[in-house]
């Protein structure tokens, strides 16, 4: 699955509110190694940068694309970013804040990595992560029923994430809890408000319709994203902003969570 750093910074506001809400919630701290675990194109890991001057703060992510970006735009001397895989990574004892920001629901074994990662944490070590918690929407569940239709489902069968892609905020509470951190998990549904012809559609194609786009030809990807697009737009209707624009409420969901090792 490859990503496009353009396609996916086009909605850099929206995209990049949950970040900074989650980063204001850090409160008053002075990490000197800060990791962004799925760092993506970096844009936001400059406000970890900013934020802590004194820290040297680590962007880490999968994708080739996404690590150049990265590194071909960002340049603060506290800053640097390296293609690692978040399945292979263990924080060691150096590391005093692990942020990672819409990352987690890209791994169907994140609960067990999280485990260890909280192990591995040292004490007094902070972990931030925030992980979208709208696997039952429209937006995906459209997606899903069309993948599993007779029409796709030989070449879309086990590609898209399900419910469980995520857990609910209470397990991830008590998963912090039973490894001795001090929990503050919370949940937030921002109502985005979109504008122009097929929102969804623009919205998903950076992120959720990415394993479709790598499992079909040119041509079928268009067929499925023609449906998509009809569908979903039934679930989210436009209506006319106060200027005339067209506009679309996308409510989206999300889960918090902040944790300090305390043994
Ligand atoms: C939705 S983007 C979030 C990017 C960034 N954290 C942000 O908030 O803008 C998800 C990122 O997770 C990365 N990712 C997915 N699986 C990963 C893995 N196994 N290891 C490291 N990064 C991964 C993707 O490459 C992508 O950059």
């Amino acid at each position: 699955m490859k990503w496009d750093p353009s396609k996916y910074t086009e909605f850099a506001d929206y995209r990049g509110r949950p970040y900074e809400d989650l980063l204001g919630q850090l409160g008053d701290i002075s990490p000197r190694v800060v990791v962004d675990l799925g760092c993506g194109p970096g844009n936001k890991t400059n406000l970890l940068a900013q934020r802590w001057p004194a820290a040297q703060v680590k962007g880490l992510d999968s994708s080739p694309e996404m690590i150049a970006k990265a590194q071909d735009t960002v340049r603060l001397q506290n800053l640097d970013f390296e293609l690692v895989d978040a399945r292979q990574w263990h924080p060691d004892d150096e590391v005093d804040l692990l942020f990672s920001n819409a990352m987690l629901q890209w791994l169907p074994e994140h609960r067990q990595l999280l485990k260890t990662w909280l192990h591995d944490l040292k004490t007094g070590a902070y972990i931030a992560i925030q992980v979208p918690g709208n696997f039952g929407s429209a937006a995906h569940t459209v997606m899903r029923q069309m993948a599993d239709s007779s029409k796709w489902e030989e070449r879309l069968s086990g590609v898209l994430r399900h419910d469980d892609a995520v857990s609910e905020p209470e397990f991830y509470q008590q998963l912090l809890l039973e490894a001795g951190f001090q929990a503050n998990v919370w949940e937030t549904t921002f109502h985005q408000v979109m504008i122009g012809q097929d929102p969804i559609l623009d919205w998903v194609r950076g992120t959720a319709l990415l394993p479709v786009r790598a499992a079909l030809s040119d041509k079928d990807y268009l067929d499925f994203e023609t449906d998509y697009s009809r569908e979903v737009s039934t679930h989210y209707p436009s209506f006319a902003g106060p200027d005339g624009s067209e506009l679309t409420n996308f409510p989206f969901r999300r889960i918090f969570m902040i944790g300090r090792k305390l043994s």
